[in-house]
């Protein structure tokens, strides 16, 4: 059963100095995604990267309604691309994130869903 959902859009401007700034962006992206955001060569994938991240963190603070370090939560990829969320403390749901990135703007949506 759908619990709750949550989205978020995010203009990617706002993120252009904080690729540059390790300190400001690891409060964002959590380890594992700091893996895979550093190895990007290009600065427009990296700004969209980021700035759907913190979208997606914002939607998933929509959704569940829990305060949390946004570095704890991982926004990851499976192999054909699609993202998935990696949060210890959302035990006993289950969550789906969708994420679109233009020029401008990244977009991304959550659904909070309980497990039965
Ligand atoms: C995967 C696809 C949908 C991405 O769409 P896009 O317009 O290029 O890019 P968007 O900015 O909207 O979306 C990018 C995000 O989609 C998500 N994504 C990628 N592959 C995905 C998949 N297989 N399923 C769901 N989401 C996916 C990712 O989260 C990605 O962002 P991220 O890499 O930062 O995590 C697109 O590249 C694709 O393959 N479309 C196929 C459509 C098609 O077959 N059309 C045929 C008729 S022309």
């Amino acid at each position: 059963m759908i619990e709750k959902i949550g989205v978020d859009i995010s203009e990617n401007s706002r993120f252009i100095d904080i690729i540059k700034d390790k300190k400001c962006y690891e409060k964002i992206l959590s380890p594992t995604e700091i893996m895979v955001f550093e190895k990007f060569s290009y600065e427009k994938r990296k700004i969209e990267y980021l700035a759907s991240r913190f979208s997606a963190k914002e939607a998933l603070f929509k959704a569940c309604n829990k305060k949390f370090n946004f570095n704890e939560v991982s926004i990851l990829n499976h192999e054909d691309g699609s993202p998935y969320i990696e949060a210890n403390f959302l035990d006993g749901y289950i969550t789906h994130v969708s994420i679109s990135h233009e020029k401008a703007y990244s977009i991304a949506f959550v659904i909070l869903e309980q497990r039965k």
